[in-house]
This record gives C-alpha cells, sequence and structure tokens, in this order.
C-alpha cells in the first residue's frame, strides 16, 4: 500500500500487551516525534535497556531516545501524580526531561480521584461480571469527557473555572459514591490543592500540541503515533462491554492529536507469536491446561499496571484478521516468537466452528464468540537457539511465518526474539 506521508502509526492487533513498547522504542529512531494518542494510565509500555527495566504509562516510549520530542495528545487521559512521577522516575534515571522534549496537550481530560474510586467502585457491583479493568479510572474519565462534565489540563490554569467546574461535577459524584456504593467522598479543596501542586510541575510541558504537530508535518518532520491496548479492546470494535474505554485502532490517531487522517501514514500492527489477554471477556483461543501455564512462565505474561496474570493462547488468525481490516494495518511485526520454542509443536487459529458451522470472520455478537470453537493448523516448532545465534530464520519458523502473511494477505516486516533492542530479526 502506498504511504501517505512518512509519519507511521503503531497499533496493537490483539488485546494489549504485544510489545508495542519496544517496537516503538526501536523504530523511534527513525522519526522526530512520537506520540500517544489514547488510553492513560492503564497502559505499561515495558522497554529494556542495558539489563535495566522502564515501565511508561503516559509518556511514549520515544522519550528514552535522545533528540526525540514525545507528545501526550489531547485523545488521552492523565493522572497528574502518576504523570509526575513518571517524569521524576526518568530523571532520576538521567533522561533529560524539558519543555522542548516532552509536550503535553492543554486538551488532554484528566483522571481525578473520583474516578478511580467510582472504577472500583462499579467493578466490585458487577462482581462475576465485571470487565477486570485495571482500576486507574479510565473509563469513568472518558465517560465525563464524553458527558462534556471533564476536567481537562486547561482548566487547572484558571481556578475560577475550575472550581466552578469541579464544585458542579462533584455535587453528582459524591452523591453516587456515597448512595451507590457506600464509598468516602471527595472535598473541593483538598482536589483543587494536589491539582495546583502537580500543575505546577508540569506547566511547562503543557502547550498546543495539535498545532505544534501540524506546523511540524508542514516542516516535513516525521511523526510516529504510537497506540496503547489493542484492537480488540476497541470501544467501537473490539469485545464490547469488555473492552477499554476508547479508540485503540489507528483511526483514534487523528482524533487524539488533531493530524488530519491524511497525514497518519503507514499503519503497523503489533501482534505476539502466540495471544494474551488480561481482565475478562471472550478469548477463542485460551489454553486452560499446562501448554497455557507454561507460555504465561515463559513469556513472563504478567500486567506491566497491575501484575496480574495474562490468560495465554495460541494465535488467533480471524481476530487478527478483523484487527488488520479495521485498522488499516499494511504490515505487521510479530513479537516473542522465541517463546513459542519450548514446544515441539504450535498452533494458529484459522477458523472457528460455531453450531457445526464453520466461520472466517470474527463473530460481533459476544454470545456467538462465548460459544466459537477454534480450528487449528499446526506447525512443527523451532529451536531457541536456531533463532536467537544465528538471526537467520529456521525452516518452520519460515513456513509458520509464510502461512500467517498469506493468510492474512498482510506482510510480516520484522519479529521479536528477545526482550532486548537488538533482538529483532528484519524479514
Ligand atoms: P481499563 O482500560 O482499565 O478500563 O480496562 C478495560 C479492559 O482493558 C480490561 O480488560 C483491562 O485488562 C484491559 N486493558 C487496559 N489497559 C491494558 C493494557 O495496557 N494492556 C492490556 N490490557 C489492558
Amino acid at each position: 500500500m502506498p504511504t501517505r506521508t512518512r509519519n507511521a502509526v503503531v497499533v496493537g492487533a490483539q488485546w494489549g500487551d504485544e510489545g508495542k513498547g519496544r517496537v516503538v522504542d526501536l523504530i523511534s529512531e527513525k522519526f522526530d516525534i512520537i506520540a500517544r494518542f489514547q488510553g492513560g494510565s492503564n497502559a505499561g509500555h515495558t522497554i529494556m535497556l542495558k539489563d535495566k527495566k522502564f515501565v511508561l504509562h503516559h509518556i511514549p516510549c520515544g522519550v528514552l531516545r535522545k533528540n526525540k520530542v514525545s507528545i501526550i495528545g489531547n485523545g488521552m487521559v492523565v493522572d497528574l501524580e502518576t504523570l509526575v512521577e513518571e517524569i521524576k522516575n526518568l530523571k532520576k534515571s538521567g533522561f533529560q526531561i524539558t519543555n522542548r522534549n516532552l509536550k503535553i496537550s492543554s486538551l488532554a481530560h484528566l483522571i481525578l480521584p473520583y474516578h478511580k474510586s467510582l472504577d472500583i467502585g462499579r467493578e466490585a457491583l458487577k462482581g462475576s461480571s465485571a470487565i477486570g479493568t485495571t482500576g486507574r479510572g479510565i473509563g469513568p474519565a472518558y465517560e465525563d469527557k464524553i458527558a462534556r462534565q471533564g476536567i481537562r489540563i486547561i482548566d487547572i490554569a484558571h481556578k475560577k473555572t475550575l472550581k466552578a467546574k469541579l464544585q458542579l461535577v462533584l455535587k453528582e459524584k459524591n452523591k453516587i459514591l456515597n448512595k451507590v456504593f457506600n464509598k468516602p467522598t471527595f472535598k473541593i479543596e483538598k482536589m483543587i490543592s494536589s491539582l495546583s501542586k502537580n500543575y505546577r510541575y508540569i506547566k511547562e510541558f503543557v502547550s498546543n500540541t495539535e498545532e505544534y504537530l501540524n506546523n511540524q508535518t508542514r516542516k516535513n518532520k516525521k511523526i510516529l503515533f504510537e497506540g496503547a491496548q489493542g484492537a480488540m479492546l476497541d470501544v467501537d470494535f473490539g469485545t464490547y462491554p469488555f473492552v477499554t474505554s476508547s479508540s485503540t485502532i489507528a483511526g483514534g490517531a487523528s482524533v487524539g492529536t488533531g493530524v488530519p487522517f491524511s497525514s497518519l501514514g503507514t499503519v503497523v500492527g503489533i501482534s505476539k507469536a502466540y495471544t494474551t489477554r488480561v481482565g475478562h471477556g471472550p478469548f477463542p483461543t485460551e489454553m486452560f491446561d499446562n501448554q497455557g501455564l507454561l507460555l504465561r512462565e515463559f513469556g513472563t505474561e504478567y500486567g506491566a499496571t497491575t501484575g496480574r496474570p495474562r490468560r495465554c493462547g495460541w494465535l488467533d488468525l480471524i481476530a487478527l484478521k478483523h484487527s488488520i481490516q479495521i485498522s488499516g494495518i499494511d504490515s505487521l511485526v510479530l513479537t516473542k516468537v522465541d517463546v513459542l520454542s519450548m514446544f515441539e509443536t504450535v498452533k494458529v487459529c484459522v477458523g472457528y466452528q460455531i453450531k457445526n458451522k464453520k466461520i472466517t470472520t470474527f463473530p460481533l455478537s459476544l454470545d456467538d464468540l462465548g460459544i466459537v470453537k477454534p480450528i487449528y493448523k499446526e506447525f512443527d516448532s523451532w529451536t531457541l537457539e536456531e533463532v536467537v545465534s544465528s538471526k537467520k530464520i529456521p525452516k518452520n519458523l519460515n513456513m509458520f511465518i509464510k502461512f500467517i502473511e498469506k493468510f492474512l494477505s498482510t506482510p510480516i516486516s520484522m519479529i521479536s526474539v528477545g526482550p532486548e533492542r537488538d533482538q529483532i530479526v528484519y524479514l
């Protein structure tokens, strides 16, 4: 597919945790600006640098490279307390964070303490029907944005407006927290004082990032749009309601940064060589046996934000096909290929059996998704030594890759064979 600009969007093609962080960290070398466009502190992008592990929640992974500008876009929801911590930690590790390399959109919405309390309260009330959220207040914060009662970063600078808005919204939130969830209420003074303190720390980074990005595009600077979570968690096209509350697909990059859709460029989708999911919701290829446990341990499949064990399963090409279509993915990066080397044979799902019928499209109804039986194609596996030492693609792995490319009509441009920056094979 022809590239419309020199920009690119990186999105998750599964249920999140595909390894977007490390791919962005790697390819950001070729870009000038890295912009996050949705989500918030629910994301945990992990990068290994010389044995040191960095987990970023708000700041794009490009921040770990010199001379790159990182953008926190208007489409994100920001937890100021966590963001300040994140900046402080990076500075402590020796990274220079200034208003030249970090810019925060003044239009981004805030995650406030009542959002977190409501998120946790609502999940508890739902009991066994809970979504399994990260408890970071993401849903309630986006809810307020759409309900036109969210507080944005720009509001903190205007004390009178901030107080008036908070007064209005707290009236409702405190009633709900107290009456529905039997939880403590919040005091406006304490909230304003905490917001003001944290705002003083981030003030220098806050600006009109939408204008900045468009100006830079005109100057031919290259922008990499960094997605969080994955297409299957998209609020419209994911396994609703077991999704996050933002547009995780490539289209979200335009709304979440103010850069026109025609300037987004090529779309790179990230997928593991198998599948994982945290939280509840359908997962047709989930493994409940010993192999699933092995995959979790060998792949260290534990959430970067919450530490929760991830559910593990085989690669689902039907779900991937859905993501590729919705995000317009031009090429795929297959991560954690090394992990599958512990098995003698590996499987990929090539269809679903539903009531004696074979289907090859992703069912939109959760009732259907809940009863589908995956149809697998099995491959002989490869050894770790073959992949890591020679950096050539072993025969069996090559067959695996070629099959996926053909099935999805999408090229695989890179595979990762370990967590370090150089453990990547370009195809
Ligand atoms: P929320 O985004 O905290 O509201 O969580 C909604 C759903 O998205 C839950 O199933 C979470 O486990 C999942 N989720 C949110 N962020 C991530 C992520 O960064 N990786 C994987 N799953 C995520």
